[in-house]
């Protein structure tokens, strides 16, 4: 792979996007070219089609971020005052926030301990005649099992919703992570594997469902008219933003190798570390690995802030993986009182494992200095 256009950082950056020059002539095109008449919404066209095609979706809507996609795709499918969404324990608050916006409720759901992604089992025990819907979230690029997950939604006459913000280009069986379900989310934030800087994207096939989003997106108005007909949100996309997506957008199949070798480097350098578990590749999945995460098996006797606080002294940058949301300040009210052993997985996890690093500018010897770090924290 040619790797002279790489972006460049003398230091291990955690997370961070690779804009190219042909990325900046297309933005440069935009702010010269993109505010009137047809061309003033001419990068959203063209970008929402090429995306829904894609994934063999219908319909595509960008928004400002995922977080209002998922709000957007909330509200559209009628969620609100009273109303159960069941999410991972283990995800970005994002997933869940929405549900709170609406005034519907989080239930939380434990995570399946191969794929980090929420278990369809668990989500079967959560529901309630209050649960409207189930997100499931494509962890670090990892993916649920999906099949299961539909089986256990529609046995239950509930929404299957997908949280592709981590996930884009990953398949399972040949289908692209943003088609299941009733709709998918994708985020374009800077640390995701493309950027618009900040940036969403909602996918849908249903007619009626994009056409009451579209309405909703934009101060509920029919496109084109200035009477609007009911309150609702302000989730346009810019065609400045449309015109990095699309920009970035071309270049997938690059982003997502990047993404992969990035993967496989901490693989290879940190193979001789035995009992550990990075992102999974299991037959029928191909994982796109956003971010590479890593699980230290309890034969290393170590926990996560404890790995968190070495590599920090050892001047590195540090995450941890995501905590259980209902471990969560912010979610307090939403927890259950044994919400530890309603969800022993998530919080079992969550103890042993730490986000890697996942910049665009990370190099072989970055990935080879940051791995000696983690074997010199753990003793390794
Ligand atoms: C799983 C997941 N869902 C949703 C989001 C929200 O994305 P955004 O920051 O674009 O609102 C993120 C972003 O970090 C995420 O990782």
């Amino acid at each position: 792979m040619s790797t002279s256009k790489l972006p460049h950082s003398d230091n291990i950056e955690m997370a961070g996007p690779w804009v190219t020059e042909e990325d900046i002539a297309i933005v440069t095109d935009m702010l010269r070219n993109g505010w009137y008449g047809k061309d003033a919404y001419q990068y959203v066209e063209t970008f929402e089609k090429e995306f829904a095609q894609w994934h063999g979706r219908k319909y595509a809507l960008m928004t400002p971020n995922c977080t209002t996609s998922i709000h957007l795709l909330l509200d559209g499918l009628g969620i609100t005052d009273g109303d159960e969404v069941i999410v991972p324990e283990c995800t970005w608050v994002a997933s869940a926030a929405p549900v709170v916006y609406q005034r519907a409720r989080p239930v939380f759901a434990d995570i399946d301990p191969e794929t980090w992604c929420i278990c369809p089992q668990s989500v079967k025990q959560k529901i309630t005649d209050k649960t409207k819907a189930v997100i499931a979230v494509d962890l670090y690029g990892n993916m649920p099992g999906m099949d299961a997950l539909k089986k256990v939604c529609d046995d239950a006459g509930i929404y299957l919703i997908e949280d592709a913000a981590e996930a884009l280009g990953s398949k399972l069986n040949g289908v692209r992570a943003g088609k299941f379900g009733v709709g998918s989310v994708f985020s374009f934030h800077r640390t995701k594997t493309i950027t618009t800087g900040e940036g969403g994207c909602l996918l849908l096939d249903d007619d009626t469902l994009f056409e009451r989003c579209k309405f909703l997106r934009d101060h509920g108005r029919a496109p084109g008219t200035y009477f609007n007909t009911e309150v609702t949100f302000k989730y346009m996309p810019s065609n400045l933003q449309a015109s990095l997506a699309y920009a970035q957008f071309k270049r997938i199949d690059e982003l997502v190798d990047r993404k992969r070798w990035i993967w496989k480097e901490f693989e290879k350098q940190l193979a001789d570390v035995g009992d550990i578990q990075i992102n999974p590749e299991p037959e029928g999945v191909y994982n796109s690995v956003w971010a590479p995460a890593v699980v230290f098996g309890k034969s290393h006797g170590i926990q996560k802030q404890d790995i968190l606080d070495g590599l920090t002294a050892l001047g590195v940058p540090a995450r941890p993986f995501f905590y259980p949301l209902s471990f969560l300040p912010a979610f307090s009210e939403y927890a259950s009182d044994n919400a530890e052993k309603n969800a022993p997985i998530s919080y079992d996890i969550s103890e042993r494992a730490i986000h890697l690093p996942c910049a665009f500018t990370l190099t072989q010897e970055q990935i080879k200095h940051y791995s000696d770090c983690i074997k010199k924290v753990i003793g390794a």
